[in-house]
């Protein structure tokens, strides 16, 4: 089944950064900022067990506890089970990314794609989100920046316990539909490989930005767009850099990037545009992209999103980048060539 019928809208809000991924944020800033995505008309929100181990579930729920649960859209992920018991938060095997949410809760985490742990996850999830059903479930982070090159072996567990569990939950009509979560595009193409099980759609992370599309455009978004495998497209300002911030793939950016982002926003203040509305409005134009999620922290972010959304962005501007070769010349922009 397409999402596109069950997103509404497409902007969601991603909570990635609610479970305290770069620093402590208060509670009342994290409801602030949840709130300020619902009063902007946000009615996706997405999340998963391993943001701050369990703290952007149970964030989210609390704001989300008092508003009608037919109004929104709700994904979050499996793969990851969170115990009542504690760990060091620094000590985490989390791949690349080692020290993300060594803010969170110091619930240890355990990695775990069978059918068992698929679906303790949904009812612990079900539970820290205070609600009776989830919409959406991704399953998390099958892939090599997490488990190097045990990837695969992982893919496969997860391929015949959380794909299969998934796929009874949908057909049961406990969710609506279930995808992969990822940093990366090769589980992704593996599984539009696969005769069964059929997923919905992708939420593909980072992979599908100003920074980094080629892989994603040749093979992934055409062979999705075929099969009717909707993308939704995390990370959009690629954890911070493309918004304004300093994180790219979520740690300090590299000087390198810092120069390529230093051209765009150079061409976007020649154009009159803000780079938020190059970042968001550029992963939109893509016909395979459903919906785009970025996160954030401050409530002030949600509003300086719609503005980029709404921002007149030239041809001129595209056409500059593709001179530059900072997108690819194929790449779809919003607006056609005028002249
Ligand atoms: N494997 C997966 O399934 C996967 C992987 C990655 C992401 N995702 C999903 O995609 C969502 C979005 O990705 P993301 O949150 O990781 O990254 P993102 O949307 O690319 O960037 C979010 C960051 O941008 C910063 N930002 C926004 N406006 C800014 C401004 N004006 N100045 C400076 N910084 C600014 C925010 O900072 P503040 O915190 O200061 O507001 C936030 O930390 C996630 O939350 C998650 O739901 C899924």
């Amino acid at each position: 089944m397409s999402i596109r019928s069950l997103l509404p809208g497409r902007i969601g809000f991603g909570t990635a950064p609610l479970g305290n991924m770069f620093r402590a944020i208060p509670d009342e800033e994290a409801a602030a900022t949840v709130q300020a995505a619902w009063d902007q008309g946000i009615r996706y929100f997405d999340t998963a067990p391993l943001y701050g181990a369990g703290l952007a579930e149970i964030r989210l729920g609390d704001v989300l506890a008092d508003k009608p649960r037919d109004e929104y859209v709700l994904s979050t992920k499996v793969g990851r089970v969170i115990l009542d018991e504690v760990e060091d938060p620094t000590s985490r095997e989390l791949g690349e990314k080692g020290t993300l949410f060594e803010h969170g809760r110091p619930n240890k985490i355990v990695n775990d794609y069978s059918t068992d742990a698929t679906l303790r996850s949904v009812e612990d999830s079900l539970g820290r989100l205070q609600t009776d059903r989830l919409d959406i479930i991704w399953v998390h982070d099958i892939a090599q920046d997490f488990y190097g090159d045990d990837w695969v072996g992982v893919y496969e567990s997860a391929r015949t316990g959380a794909f299969r569990a998934l796929t009874r939950l949908r057909e049961e009509g406990v969710i609506k539909a279930w995808g992969l979560g990822v940093n990366k595009v090769e589980p992704l193409e593996m599984t539009l490989d696969l005769d069964e099980p059929r997923p919905d759609a992708f939420l593909l992370a980072g992979r599908y930005t100003l920074l980094d599309h080629s892989r994603a455009l040749q093979r992934l978004l055409p062979a999705a767009a075929e099969q009717d495998v909707d993308i939704v497209v995390g990370g959009p300002y690629s954890s911070g850099i493309l918004a304004g911030g300093s994180h790219f793939e979520y740690a300090e950016a590299p000087a390198h990037i810092v120069d390529k982002v230093g051209r765009i926003k150079v061409l976007a203040q020649e154009h009159g545009i803000g780079i938020k509305s190059a970042a968001l409005q550029f992963v939109l134009a893509h016909p395979a992209v459903a919906a785009v999620i970025p996160g954030a922290t401050r409530p002030s972010r949600i509003a300086e999103d719609f503005s980029a959304l709404a921002q007149d962005v030239p041809y001129s501007f595209w056409k500059s980048l593709r001179e530059q070769k900072i997108i690819a010349h194929d790449a779809p922009v919003p607006v056609k060539d005028a002249s």
